[in-house]
């Protein structure tokens, strides 16, 4: 079985050991609930480094009292089954205790790339992110990790993390994962009943069709417009936002067609009944 280890100490002894030995590490940083898109970031991390290090901890700060902490998927039997399966060296699974100790009073907080998007729909969200993400690199010294794409913004905060805290490690961003019919796997699919998955397929559709609008000259602008309808005729109920921006640094683009040399990509997050889905393409 992949070996659980739930303290710091535990982590970096065993860390250190495989950097001693000339070993490559990396790690998956997760909160759980696996599936085939986190078995691909740990498959993606093999191609790379010797040594995989998966993380499980459903981290408190990045939840705003409203949210779904405590629904939050949770299994450790079948995420460390499905880690050995996929030949992960290590799991880190430490409580709440050990990650945020009693007097734990610091916070990560950028401006720029976290403001827009998920972080005006999710205020608490990225500072809980990139204070997590900071310790679990520093506890755990990797020399890569490994996040999906599937949480763009998410991405695009580490790395400037990374780089503005001199953090010594190679981000590394992973294609998402997606199901037969397009739908990216999120831990958060399992909430949806089977008439809101069928009807979720609607989002990477109007995806495709926004950026095949674009590609073909139409308004940045029209194309959002249309998106957000064909959203809602397919049962969302709120479109959070379904916009096009910098593929860097998350600047707006539009409203009028796309310059010749803009990296746009589309992002998206919607309500489904009770369920909140993201997603985003490079467009
Ligand atoms: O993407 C996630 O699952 C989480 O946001 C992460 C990166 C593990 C931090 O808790």
């Amino acid at each position: 079985m992949t070996r659980i280890v739930r303290t710091v100490a535990e982590l970096r002894e065993q860390v250190r050991a495989w950097k001693a030995a000339g070993e490559q590490v990396g790690l998956i940083p997760t909160m759980g609930a696996l599936h085939d898109g986190h078995l691909s970031l740990v498959r993606l991390a093999q191609t790379k480094v010797k040594r995989t290090v998966a993380s499980v901890f459903v981290n408190p700060k990045q939840f705003a009292p409203h949210e779904d902490f405590d629904a939050y998927p949770r299994g450790e039997t079948r995420d460390a089954q499905l880690l050995e399966s996929a030949g992960c060296d290590l799991l880190f699974a430490p409580n709440a205790a050990e990650m945020y100790p009693q007097g734990f009073s610091t916070t990560i907080n950028l401006t720029g790339v976290s403001e827009p998007l998920e972080g005006a729909a999710r205020p608490q969200f990225f500072g809980g992110v990139a204070t997590v993400v900071t310790k679990l690199l520093i506890q755990a010294e990797p020399d890569i990790a490994v996040f999906g794409e599937k949480d763009y913004q998410q991405l695009q905060v580490i790395r400037r993390v990374t780089r503005d805290l001199d953090l010594p490690v190679e981000i590394v961003g992973a294609p998402t994962a997606r199901a037969e019919d397009g739908l990216a796997l999120s831990s958060r699919n399992a909430y949806l009943s089977t008439e809101e998955r069928a009807a979720a397929v609607a989002l990477p559709n109007a995806m495709k069709a926004a950026i095949a609008a674009v590609q073909a000259g139409e308004r940045v602008e029209t194309a959002e417009a249309a998106g957000k309808a064909a959203l809602e005729a397919a049962g969302f109920r709120q479109v959070d936002y379904f916009d096009f921006r910098d593929a860097d640094d998350l600047s707006r683009l539009g409203p009028d067609a796309l310059p010749s040399g803009a990296r746009p990509r589309l992002l998206a997050a919607a309500w489904l009944g009770k369920t909140r889905l993201i997603d985003n393409m490079g467009a």
